[in-house]
């Protein structure tokens, strides 16, 4: 007797086996085994290279680098002020081995930057009209832009032209110029090479006034006829600022104008800033001060705790964003590589990173990366 249950019991089963395949298809487990593998369907996961690291001095570092980077910024090499010291002498002999370390570890490869009033090669400094300008601009970016073409994927245009209240921050392109000089920058960064990303960069980017700075730059650029790909939030933050709400707005207020959005330069301090002290004069002396340098020999468990927090805060925000997100990249390898151990005070113990000194991974880092655990 054929049992008239079977036909239906053989379809739950099947349906239950294919629901379940279809299931571990759509969500296969991440390979935690490293960031870049971690969030390879997200964004890249990128650090800045100093010069010991792009001559690969350390073969232990490179490892390491390789091993949880998948793209790569040079920290300062590519400033105006190393790579164009003299109106006619540009020196492309880190530049040459930084792109070189890129291709030969597979790695995204970004520029850093093009025009930037800050590390300004002098000689630049000194430009006093508009034709002398137009033609440093030209030659700068058409021949670093040209030299590198198919090989550095996407560049920082212009870098910080903003002042905290959304205008325009005087300096020698502005002076010189006119306002126009970002147009003519980015047009000239896309005529030297036209399939490269051209992101404007900056800091303080979750700001509501500078961001809508941001919004009338960018649509600046889109009516005069410039290719912008994206923007460049540098992520300088602290422990509790920027909120995360105040991030999601900018990720959301960036993409609506059709550009990606990267975290370029991410680092948290958990050091005391002298800004927020009241009537703190940033000239003033604190070097050697023990109040500004409060952990010399190690960070308290509870503040590393309340660090890790804040990357698994961030990194989940920026989880539920990944499609609006091309790269996030800290800026440094390790605690002991970051400029913020002297800046904005000298000789500091920060521990902005997700690695210390020693390479080790930090809470942070497991926090992070149990994100793509729990997926
Ligand atoms: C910093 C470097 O990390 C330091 O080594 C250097 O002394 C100063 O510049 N915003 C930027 C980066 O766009 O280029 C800066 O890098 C940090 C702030």
């Amino acid at each position: 007797m054929i049992n008239s249950k079977k036909p239906y019991l053989l379809v739950a089963i099947t349906m239950f086996t294919f629901s379940s395949c279809t299931k571990i298809y759509k969500t296969p487990k991440a390979d935690t085994t490293s960031l870049k593998n971690a969030f390879k369907k997200d964004f890249y996961i990128g650090t800045a290279l100093n010069e010991n690291q792009i001559e690969e001095k350390d073969p232990m570092v490179t490892a390491f680098i390789s091993k949880e980077f998948n793209s790569i910024s040079p920290e300062n090499i590519m400033k105006s002020m190393f790579i164009h010291p003299e109106k006619d002498q540009f020196y492309y002999n880190m530049t040459d081995k930084y792109v070189a370390y890129g291709k030969k570890h597979n790695m995204f490869i970004h520029g850093h930057t093009l025009i930037w009033h800050s590390q300004l090669a002098p000689w630049m400094a000194e430009i006093k009209d508009s034709i002398a300008m137009a033609d440093m601009m030209k030659n700068h970016i058409s021949t670093i832009v040209g030299r590198y073409k198919g090989r550095i994927d996407s560049w920082d245009v212009v870098n910080e032209a903003l002042n905290e209240d959304g205008t325009l921050r005087k300096s020698v392109f502005l002076d010189t110029y006119g306002k126009d000089y970002l147009i003519n920058a980015f047009k000239l960064a896309a005529k030297a090479d036209p399939k490269a990303d051209l992101y404007y960069n900056d800091y303080n980017l979750c700001s509501p006034e500078k961001r809508k700075g941001v919004v009338n730059l960018v649509k600046n650029l889109q009516q005069n006829g410039a290719k912008i790909d994206g923007i460049g939030m540098q992520g300088h933050w602290q422990l509790t600022s920027p909120s995360i709400a105040e991030i999601e707005k900018s990720i959301l207020d960036y993409s609506a104008l059709g550009v990606k959005v990267a975290f370029t330069e991410l680092d948290i301090t958990v050091l005391p800033n002298p800004w927020d002290l009241q009537g703190a004069d940033v000239n003033q002396n604190f070097e050697g001060s023990e109040k500004m340098n409060p952990y010399p020999n190690g960070l308290p468990e509870n503040i590393q705790e309340q660090l890790a927090q804040r990357y698994e805060a961030i990194f989940k925000l920026f989880l539920k964003h990944q499609d609006k997100i091309s790269r996030v990249t800290f800026w440094g390898a390790n605690d002991s590589q970051s400029w913020l151990n002297d800046w904005p005070i000298k000789g500091r113990t920060n521990y902005p990173l997700l690695f210390d000194k020693s390479f080790k991974p930090k809470q942070a880092y497991y926090n992070v990366l149990n994100l793509k655990k729990q997926e």
